[in-house]
């Protein structure tokens, strides 16, 4: 684990450096309880994480308009909960997913075929800035909470374009800055300081420049809409509600909650360095 850390804080090739960091968690060290999503979640009316990153799935899907006869690209799939999901919710008829971590497909991979879902469900390993997809081949393009990763989100944005049909939408779950918040570099909460390492500065900017980006690589009725207030207080809030909770703490290994404690134990900070980031949904066709 140590050994690991330290190789992600010292790998420059970014995407390598996202991989690493991805293969430290497989899915016993996730902070969710019954599934394996790996997002902040979408909170009203939840309670728990994994309604919540379910609600964050469906958010996309409905912004989206998934419809049956789709083909849909996921882009950062995660372990493909929200895949398995949206088959079953809004049934697209195929959905592609990328990802450029091996334990990420490999188990997603796994998953689809127990559920006989490989014929219509495809996890590959690929880039978001080199879609193993020829041009004009997918009806909708979706990111949930992963473009921040990518090297660099603009690039996304220029082969999200080249791979949709005209008239495909692209759609993402994302976090950014907001205008005028604290500088990335400064963030001290453990509980984010993730952020100043994995979030490249390329792809660190507020609202108003993130759909001007759309724009610039040909997408058009970009709305680029922020959630923040239901995901970042609610998400801290669950955090807090756990840690009192001695269920949790029974149910959890030593080093778990250790971790967990440790990453939430300034509040004050935290919500304080909550008020500097945004979480957008932003689509366009
Ligand atoms: C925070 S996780 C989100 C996973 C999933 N969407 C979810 O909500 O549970 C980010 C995902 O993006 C993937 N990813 C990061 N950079 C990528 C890239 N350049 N191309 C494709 N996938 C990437 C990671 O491997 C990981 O699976």
């Amino acid at each position: 684990m140590l050994g690991n850390l330290f190789l992600v804080r010292t790998t420059s090739d970014p995407e390598k450096k996202t991989a690493r960091l991805y293969e430290m968690y497989p899915p016993d060290r996730l902070v969710v309880e019954d599934t394996n999503y790996y997002n902040l979640g979408y909170w009203p009316g939840c309670t728990k994480l994994d309604e919540a990153a379910q609600a964050l799935a469906d958010e996309l899907a409905d912004t989206a308009g998934f419809k049956p006869d789709d083909t849909v690209l996921d882009v950062g799939f995660g372990y493909g909960d929200q895949d398995f999901h949206w088959i079953d919710k809004y049934g697209p008829s195929k959905i592609i997913g990328i990802n450029i971590t091996k334990v990420h497909i490999r188990i997603a991979t796994d998953r689809a075929r127990e559920r006989g879902l490989l014929d219509r469900i495809d996890f590959r390993e690929g880039s978001a800035t080199a879609i193993p997809l020829p041009d004009n081949s997918v009806d909708k393009v979706v990111a949930l909470e992963s473009a921040f990763h990518f090297d660099t989100r603009a690039d996304f944005f220029a082969e999200a374009y080249r791979v949709l049909r005209p008239g495909g939408v692209l759609v993402t779950a994302d976090i950014i800055p907001m205008e005028g918040g604290k500088p990335k570099a400064d963030i001290r909460s453990h509980a984010i300081k993730w952020i100043r390492v994995m979030i490249d500065d390329a792809n660190w900017y507020p609202r108003k420049k993130y759909g001007e980006i759309m724009e610039s690589k040909g997408f058009e009725g970009v709305e680029v809409r922020t959630i923040r207030d239901e995901v970042y207080e609610p998400w801290r809030e669950y955090h807090v509600r756990r840690l009192q909770d001695p269920e949790f703490k029974k149910r959890s290994s030593k080093l778990f909650y250790k971790m967990v404690a440790i990453a939430h134990r300034d509040q004050d900070l935290l919500t304080e360095e909550l008020k500097s980031l945004d979480y957008v949904v932003a689509s366009a066709i």
